[in-house]
């Protein structure tokens, strides 16, 4: 009994240290994963990357369990310089990068990226990248979630994200983008994705495409865009969250006379919206609704949740009134 269980510890034992019996790792990923900390300078961060173990056990990186490819990459908060290095378009099992709060990585995304047709999960957020959003990247058609937040993209956004099949999000957001919401935005074809463009400069009006399809989650605010927002509305859409704050939104909001009973989130303060605020909303279960800073007019319709704000949630309009307003004359 004794022995049996010594001998299986010291097989176990030898296994876990000899490297030649238990590599996993891809001689041509642990090649390519090589050349990006090169290009990357070495960083201190990836020193765990190092021919004398598995690179399928080497930190920020994940192997698939089959065939020991490299599916996942993922750098957080390192100390790294450069650019986005063109060997990573040789990882071609890749279904996860993650590059995050890298500050010091700057340029464009390269066309490289293209090559990675597994992608699910494409995120470079809090980078300094700059350039504009390619459209190349309508090339990965298995993205589930592309995320580009916090950067210095610039240029417009390509309309051609609207084709990709199998979208969920898609956070361009913190970025110096300009020009309209694409056209294309109304014909995403499957379920729209969550859609987060806050904080750009984004101009133009919104198109009137837009209608054609059911949105869910929308994030517009701080930007520079126009036009008219019931688009969104009506009791046949999806839409349930919606934040349009700060822009230059301009219609008559009497005439949106029906809203979604998914509604539970709207955000329009800072916008020149005028006309008065329709009884239904108070068949609206509003768990955020702010529309201060407009220049609404009339009584404040009282039932539902549109008593539960504050005056905050309406102050700074033309002549609003009613509680939590005082009383109208
Ligand atoms: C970015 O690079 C500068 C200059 O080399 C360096 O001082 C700074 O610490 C770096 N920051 C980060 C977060 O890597
Ligand atoms: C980043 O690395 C640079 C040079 O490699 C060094 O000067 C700097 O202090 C480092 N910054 C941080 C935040 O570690
Ligand atoms: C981004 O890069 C610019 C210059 O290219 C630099 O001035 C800025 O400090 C960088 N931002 C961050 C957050 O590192
Ligand atoms: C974008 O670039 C400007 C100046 O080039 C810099 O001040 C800023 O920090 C950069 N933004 C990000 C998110 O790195
Ligand atoms: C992508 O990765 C981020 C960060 O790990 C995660 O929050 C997000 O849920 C992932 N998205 C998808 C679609 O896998
Ligand atoms: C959007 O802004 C750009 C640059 O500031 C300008 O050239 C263009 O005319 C604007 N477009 C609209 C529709 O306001
Ligand atoms: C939006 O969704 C609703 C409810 O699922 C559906 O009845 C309607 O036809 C959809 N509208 C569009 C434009 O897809
Ligand atoms: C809502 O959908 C129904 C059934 O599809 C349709 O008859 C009706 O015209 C639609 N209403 C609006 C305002 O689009
Ligand atoms: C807004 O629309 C309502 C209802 O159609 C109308 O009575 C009102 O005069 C309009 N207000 C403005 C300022 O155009
Ligand atoms: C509504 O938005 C204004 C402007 O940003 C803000 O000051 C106020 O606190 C908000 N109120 C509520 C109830 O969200």
């Amino acid at each position: 009994m004794k022995t049996s269980f010594f001998t299986i510890l010291i097989t176990i034992l030898s296994l876990s240290l000899s490297p030649s019996l238990s590599q996993r790792c891809n001689v041509k990923d642990e090649k390519t994963l090589l050349k990006i900390k090169k290009s990357l300078g070495n960083p201190y961060q990836l020193s765990s990357w190092n021919r004398a173990s598995d690179c399928c056990r080497w930190y920020h990186v994940q192997c698939d369990l089959y065939n020991d490819r490299i599916t996942s990459l993922t750098i957080y908060s390192a100390n790294i310089s450069g650019r986005i290095p063109d060997a990573l378009g040789s990882l071609p099992f890749l279904e996860t990068l993650i590059f995050r709060k890298l500050t010091n990585l700057t340029g464009p995304i390269p066309f490289t990226i293209t090559k990675l047709t597994r992608l699910k999960n494409l995120t470079f957020s809090w980078t300094n990248l700059s350039g504009t959003i390619p459209s190349f990247l309508s090339r990965l058609t298995n993205l589930k979630s592309l995320d580009l937040s916090f950067n210095n993209f610039t240029g417009t956004i390509p309309p051609e994200l609207a084709t990709l099949p199998n979208l969920q999000t898609l956070h361009l957001d913190r970025n110096r983008l300009t020009g309209p919401i694409p056209e294309s935005f109304g014909t995403f074809t499957g379920k729209v994705p969550a859609i987060y463009l806050s904080h750009n400069l984004l101009n133009g009006t919104v198109p009137k495409s837009l209608a054609r399809v059911n949105f869910t989650w929308l994030d517009l605010s701080r930007n520079s865009l126009h036009g008219d927002l019931s688009v969104f509305f009506g009791t046949n859409k999806t839409i349930k969250a919606a934040d349009f704050s700060r822009n230059m939104f301009e219609f008559n909001f009497s005439k949106v006379v029906e809203f979604p009973a998914s509604l539970s989130a709207l955000d329009l303060n800072h916008n020149r919206i005028y006309g008065s605020l329709p009884t239904t909303l108070t068949g609206v279960n509003l768990q955020r609704w702010n529309v201060s800073y407009n220049r609404l007019c009339g009584e404040i319709p009282a039932g539902g949740n549109l008593q539960k704000y504050d005056n905050t949630a309406y102050f700074h309009n033309r002549c609003l009134c009613g509680s939590p307003l005082p009383a109208c004359y």
